[in-house]
């Protein structure tokens, strides 16, 4: 383990600064290596000092909890760098509260807010070059993490754990951004949560059960799977990284799925503030399958994929056939851009955060 100093003891780095061999205007979502990761343990029944740590590799118990039961869970911010070259970060409070329910149902020690938001501070400012500029599009995405790394081999918690937060700059999720609508597939064969169990929470294993429904949807043609809910197969529930969205222009309403097995999204909380700021009514309730012919527009929301149109959700049945439902003639719709531009102004400190949302460096 290499301890650094902190970059701001030396000379202050920039945002934008630091040599990607990609340009910070085509930045995708990968992974890529930065300066830094910050960690944090949990021993004798207490956590230690947030660490910055240069090595990108862990030392890990084989008996750890986190490998053979899943207990481990993590979050997704994002920092963004302003006009005058400051950077914020986007509601980390927030995620420090999820991640503090997941460590609830998994039975991990919660980390307090003040040591999340601490953490954020140390690690962003030691990879501060790695912040996209301002202008770009880009954002630097923060990975939280935190899992039972003590042995154990009977299914018990673990009496050791780690938090890290690892940070990467990015740009689009889904090819083309905004500008390219994302064809969908209701996934049939699989569930994504039980009724009474992880769906709320951001837990690991959540996200590897979707990677063959993700992996057989894309090989069909749709970069984006929609789970209905598992118990009736009626109701909408939230896509395999995001939550859903519904737009009903006539009626100027934004409708979301309201359910116990769906992730609390930061991102679409903060969209329903602001289309209610727009005017628009927001109704949180079961959306069934059949009302998706009523939307004219429908969205993807979340950190990682901000606000992605979607084009189109297919449903295929078992002999084959397909039931379309289509949004927007292919072209990205009003309500959706208008929210899009909105969310973005604020996190970019062009519109008045009224809200109290960025959380500065
Ligand atoms: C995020 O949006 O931050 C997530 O964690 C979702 C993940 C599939 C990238």
């Amino acid at each position: 383990i290499y301890h650094l100093r902190l970059a701001s003891t030396s000379a202050k780095a920039i945002p934008g600064t630091a040599k990607l061999g990609t340009p910070w205007e085509e930045l995708g979502f990968e992974f890529r290596q930065t300066n830094s990761h910050v960690r944090v343990t949990f021993k004798n029944d207490e956590w230690g000092e947030p660490e910055l740590v240069k090595d990108p590799y862990i030392d890990l118990h084989i008996g750890a909890t986190a490998l053979h039961y899943g207990q481990s869970c993590f979050e997704g911010l994002k920092a963004f760098c302003h006009e005058d070259g400051e950077v914020y970060v986007f509601r980390p409070d927030e995620n420090a509260k999820r991640m503090q329910s997941s460590c609830r149902r998994t039975m991990m020690p919660e980390l307090p807010t003040e040591k999340f938001l601490e953490a954020i501070q140390k690690v962003v400012q030691d990879n501060i070059e790695y912040v996209p500029p301002y202008g770009s599009g880009g954002a630097l995405y923060i990975r939280p993490l935190l899992f039972g790394s003590g042995p154990r081999i009977g299914l018990q918690p673990a009496d050791e754990y780690t938090f890290l937060i690892m940070v990467i700059p990015v740009g689009d999720y889904y090819k083309g951004g905004l500008s390219s609508p994302v064809d969908a597939l209701i996934i049939e064969d699989f569930d994504r949560a039980a009724p009474q169990g992880v769906g709320a929470v951001k837990v690991a294993g959540n996200y590897a059960a979707d990677l063959l429904p993700n992996m057989l949807s894309k090989k069909k043609g749709y970069p984006i799977g929609l789970y209905l809910d598992s118990k009736t197969q009626t109701v909408v529930e939230e896509f395999s990284t995001s939550n859903f969205v519904g737009i009903d222009n006539s009626q100027k309403k934004y409708v979301t799925p309201m359910s116990p097995s769906v992730l609390p999204s930061i991102t679409n909380k903060s969209l329903m503030t602001i289309a209610e700021d727009e005017g628009l009514a927001v109704e949180t309730r079961d959306i069934p399958v059949d009302e998706l012919k009523s939307f004219d527009e429908v969205l993807a929301v979340g950190t990682a994929v901000v606000v992605t149109p979607i084009g189109s959700i297919t449903r295929l049945d078992n002999e084959g056939s397909e039931l379309r439902y289509e949004f927007g003639d292919k072209q990205i719709g009003d309500t959706t851009k208008r929210l899009y531009q909105k969310v973005r102004a604020i996190q970019n400190g062009e519109e008045e955060d009224k809200h109290g949302w960025n959380y500065k460096i």
